[in-house]
């Protein structure tokens, strides 16, 4: 009996650090072997003139998030993690949301329930922190950080998930003291409050307005909150969906200071424009997320951030709506004024095709980089690194083979997903993920879906930071 399940034989093996031609071998679902030569193993990969790389850590994605009456995501973790596996992505990290008054323990039992026996790839939970209890701050966080739920988002916008400034400064100081990573969705509420009912005053209700309900300058001040509060108690932070320049310029900012800050951009960001918002009808509805996309000089000065080092993190922030639908975007009625659509677009299969095509071969990121940001970085700020994340033995074998020479078109009718529309639909990319392996199966190759649901497994994630207990320092 051959001792390899598979070997991946004569590819460009890349990690965050390195390139290389190499061939790996795959036992019991971890990587076993790398090198030159190796014995046969039961199934072969030849990989020769294609890249193997670090299947993609997506840290930002909604699965089956319960939402509000009447509105329902599109994925559950059935067909969002087939659709990410098919896009080259081999863990996800979507959000187990606390609804206000509710136990944050209970949020992860039921996102629990929604992913068992369902997800085709693995997957962890940040948790979402929408009511600050003492309750919660004392026991259910501490607890859930031990048990392995060691980040979570904060929200300075949405009613119906804002903290204010001083619980999000009494959140941190859980995070510090337990080694946990915040993740911030910076915008200011109380602005994008009044410039919606200005904008609704005036009859300007059509999806376009949404960009003008929550401008740059209201991330901007967000985002310099954020970091301020996370100074004043000496915790890191990660600000999530950066949309353009103000915002960056806070970060950079931070990051010149010393400060833990972490940043994340995601597609939409760097291919869509306010302008597309702006379609027919209610067509702009499909392009309806937050922060909103922004302008050309906004995509280059994100485009910049990734070269530059500012992001850390590129994320798909995937919050599947359908269009055409009572319980999507249409929720409300299709020409209902625009703080009623639910915010959010689809993009867990472009996320990594869309980057590797413009950014890599397009000549921006070198793929090394390409490969931090989507893997390495994700999963070491998140505290999955070395299993998830890279390409080493020992890790997982969670792998996705590239071949930069196939050219395509973006045809939602192709995705894996179960929304009705891509908002990169037409585009023609280059370079595509050929075979995604999940622990050592293979769960996409060739154009066809091989995985099964079930077969992804919940990872429970280490402490990003080293605890730090109360008194330490200024008594946090
Ligand atoms: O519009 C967006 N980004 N919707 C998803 C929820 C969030 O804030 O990330
Ligand atoms: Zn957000
Ligand atoms: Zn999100």
């Amino acid at each position: 009996m051959n001792s390899f399940d598979l070997v991946i034989r004569n590819g460009t093996v890349v990690t965050a650090a390195d390139t290389s031609i190499c061939d790996i071998a795959v036992r019991d679902g971890r990587i076993v072997a790398m090198g030159e030569g190796l014995e046969a193993g039961r199934e072969e990969i030849d990989a020769s003139g294609q890249f193997v790389l670090p299947g993609g850590v997506d840290a930002h994605c909604h699965l089956d998030q319960p939402m509000g009456p009447g509105v329902q995501m599109a994925d559950d973790f059935e067909s969002g993690t087939r659709s990410a596996a098919c896009g080259g992505t081999t863990t996800v990290i979507p959000f187990a949301a606390q609804e206000k008054g509710a136990s944050l323990k209970a949020a992860v039992e039921d996102y629990h329930r929604r992913a068992n026996g369902k997800s085709c790839i693995d997957y962890a939970f940040h948790l979402i922190i929408s009511d600050a209890s003492q309750d919660v701050l004392v026991r259910e966080l501490p607890e859930l950080i031990e048990a392995g739920y060691t980040s979570f988002k904060i929200y300075m916008t949405y009613d119906d998930l804002k903290l204010d400034d001083r619980q999000i400064l009494e959140t941190l100081a859980v995070a510090r003291r337990e080694g946990a990573m915040t993740m911030v969705h910076a915008e200011n509420a109380d602005c994008i409050a009044w410039l919606t009912e200005t904008l609704e005053a005036i009859g300007h209700t059509a999806p376009r307005y949404h960009a003008d309900a929550r401008p740059s300058i209201v991330e901007r001040e967000a985002t310099h909150r954020a970091i301020s509060l996370a100074e004043l108690v000496d915790t890191p932070v990660l600000i999530v969906h950066v949309s353009g320049r103000e915002a960056i310029e806070q970060i950079r900012w931070a990051q010149g200071r010393g400060l833990r800050v972490y940043g994340e951009t995601c597609p939409q960001y760097l291919f869509l424009t306010a302008e597309d918002l702006d379609k027919d009808g209610f067509e702009g509805a499909k392009c309806v997320c937050s922060p909103p996309p922004r302008d050309k000089a906004n995509q280059a000065g994100v485009w910049d951030g990734l070269e530059n080092g500012v992001f850390q993190v590129f994320s798909s922030d995937h919050a599947p709506f359908r269009y055409d639908d009572d319980k999507g975007k249409k929720a409300a009625g299709d020409t209902a004024p625009f703080q009623y659509i639910p915010n959010g677009i689809p993009g867990i299969e472009t996320r990594l095709p869309l980057l590797f095509s413009e950014g890599v071969l397009g000549g921006r990121i070198d793929i090394t980089r390409f490969v931090a940001l989507t893997a390495t970085n994700p999963a070491r700020i998140y505290g999955l690194y070395p299993r998830k994340g890279t390409i080493a033995i020992g890790a997982d074998a969670d792998i996705a083979i590239w071949d930069p020479k196939v050219e395509w078109t973006i045809r939602n009718a192709e995705l894996h997903h179960n929304v009705d529309y891509t908002p990169y639909e037409g585009m023609q990319l280059r370079g595509r993920p050929v075979t995604t392996i999940s622990r050592g199966q293979v769960v996409w190759r060739n154009g066809q879906f091989k995985g099964t649901a079930g077969q992804g497994r919940f990872v429970p994630c280490e402490r990003p930071q080293p605890a730090r207990p109360r008194g330490e320092s200024r008594g946090f």
